[in-house]
């Protein structure tokens, strides 16, 4: 059976599109996902999605993913910086996680440096655009394929 990924948007994340394109393109998020379906179909994965602004609503939606998926991709805007209840609830699913930032978090405002989840994720791709996900698939199949059946 394909091994599913879900792919969790956090908040402000539905305006892409409209978003300061410098930083997040020109992609609405319908795009994105679009792009992020058929690159989990080529790496023999499924994705599903979820988008909210509510810390309360992405906290319930890990807790409910819980042995449900095979792996997760987080990117939580800016609750990424500071929302340690993200940092419990992916601790408490135990799921294969990867960060991913459309921009790069690095070279923008000292605060957004931190990541309350980066230690729980096997990796952080920040900074490529939409190819951020595209790895993230790929690090995540490796990580599964290493797991073994
Ligand atoms: C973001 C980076 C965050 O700092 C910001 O608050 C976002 C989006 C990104 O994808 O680059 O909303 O996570």
């Amino acid at each position: 059976m394909t091994q599913r990924v879900e792919v969790l948007h956090g908040v402000n994340l539905n305006l892409l599109g409209e978003r300061d394109p410098l930083h997040y393109g020109t992609l609405t998020l319908a795009d994105l996902e679009g792009r992020i379906a058929a690159w989990a179909e080529q790496d023999g994965l499924s994705a599903s999605f979820f988008q909210t602004n509510a810390e309360s609503e992405y906290v319930e939606r890990l807790h409910a993913l819980r042995g449900r998926v095979a792996a997760v991709i987080l990117n939580p805007g800016s609750w990424t910086h500071y929302a340690y209840a993200l940092h419990d609830a992916l601790e408490l699913t135990g799921l294969v996680a990867v960060e991913v930032h459309l921009s790069d978090v690095n070279a923008r405002e000292p605060w957004r440096r931190v990541s309350v989840i980066g230690d729980l994720c096997l990796a952080t791709y920040s900074g490529m655009g939409p190819d951020g996900y595209r790895l993230a698939l790929r690090r995540i199949r490796e990580a599964l394929e290493e797991a073994g059946p």
